[in-house]
């Protein structure tokens, strides 16, 4: 069952909306052998990744283009670093609306891109940032006809929210903490708002990279987080805390989450266990940290941050004289 379809009575959804879905949500909550150990306490991946095209986006992308076919929209467009372009275009290819996706040129991963370009959305590298990308896409759907599917459309953020509807169900409670990657902002907002229906209150920390613009996690590579401000009102209200990491220890993080725990996820996902590390944790406590995106995203990181193959001959001393030297 797709998330309109599980949380239809949670969700801005009534009966012009079409239940548009890929079969997102319902992503596994996977208990952390050693991760759980080294911290001392009982860490949860939320594998967010396990979602139809590979991110969290599928979770608010399913309503956001449910209501844009329902408000009569002609397309959709979206700024994005890859995931929401990847999203947009797969939900927009489902509902039969064209989509329109803009990336900062060369500054996303390839295969986010080819995920787009292969359910036919309209690619558009902008000379520029995010931000100038996401400022464009604002000021066309102003003109009507295209609806905006950025996380600036209140439905993504309806629909993302339900992650924490499911985290507490799969938990059978709500855990002391949960974790996760801040680039623009929308999803620590969505989770905020998830948990405050549900009437629950833990500590939501927000990992975002101190190299915002410059970052090697290219997904949440954003100078200027679209909701800025509602992330600000929420550590005021102290709703949620921000951590700001280095990209060495993204990184870092990474590598424990793929060589310890066997999770590959793409870098920007390892922000919120990074940011674990810079907060004071109750031993024993239930934490949780969201995967957000899959790391066959971004196999160029990869290329980057681990060894690569070493070609040898096909017989049993060129096998031997490489793994035993
Ligand atoms: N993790 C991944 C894998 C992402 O793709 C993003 C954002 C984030 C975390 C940050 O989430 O923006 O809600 O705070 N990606 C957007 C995109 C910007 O265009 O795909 P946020």
């Amino acid at each position: 069952m797709g998330v309109i379809a599980r949380w239809r009575d949670r969700l801005p959804v009534g009966p012009a909306t079409p239940e548009l879905t890929l079969g997102e949500g319902g992503t596994p909550l996977v208990r952390s052998e050693r991760l759980s150990e080294r911290l001392g306490v009982e860490l949860w991946f939320k594998f967010e990744d396990a979602n139809p095209t590979g991110s969290f986006k599928d979770r608010g992308m399913c309503v956001a283009v449910a209501k844009a076919v329902e408000d009569g929209a002609e397309g959709v467009v979206c700024a994005s670093t890859g995931n929401t372009a990847a999203s947009a275009a797969a939900y927009a290819a489902r509902a039969g609306l064209p989509a329109v996706v803009l990336t900062p040129v060369g500054a996303i991963a390839a295969p986010k891109q080819a995920q787009a370009r292969a359910v036919g959305a309209r690619v558009l590298e902008v000379r520029g940032t995010f931000d100038e990308a996401l400022r464009s896409c604002q000021e066309l759907s102003d003109r009507g006809t295209f609806a905006l599917v950025n996380s600036l459309n209140p439905h993504r953020i309806e629909g993302q929210k339900t992650a924490a509807f499911e985290v507490i169900e799969q938990l059978g409670r709500v855990p002391d903490v949960l974790a996760l990657p801040y680039g623009g902002g929308g999803n620590i907002t969505a989770y905020a708002k998830g948990f405050a229906e549900e009437g629950a209150t833990l500590r939501l920390i927000g990992g975002q990279a101190s190299e915002r613009a410059h970052t090697i996690a290219s997904a949440i590579r954003i100078a200027e987080p679209a909701h800025a401000h509602e992330v600000a009102a929420l550590v005021a209200d102290g709703r949620a805390e921000l951590v700001s990491v280095r990209d060495e220890e993204i990184t870092d993080a990474w590598l424990e989450i793929a060589s310890r725990e066997g999770v590959f996820c793409e870098p920007s996902s390892a922000a919120g266990l990074a940011a674990l590390a810079h907060i004071t944790l109750v031993p024993g406590t239930t934490v949780v940290c969201v995967l957000t995106g899959h790391g066959l995203k971004d196999t160029a990181a990869v290329d980057v941050l681990t060894a690569g193959a070493t070609l040898v001959e096909p017989t049993v001393e060129a096998i031997l004289a490489e793994v035993c030297s």
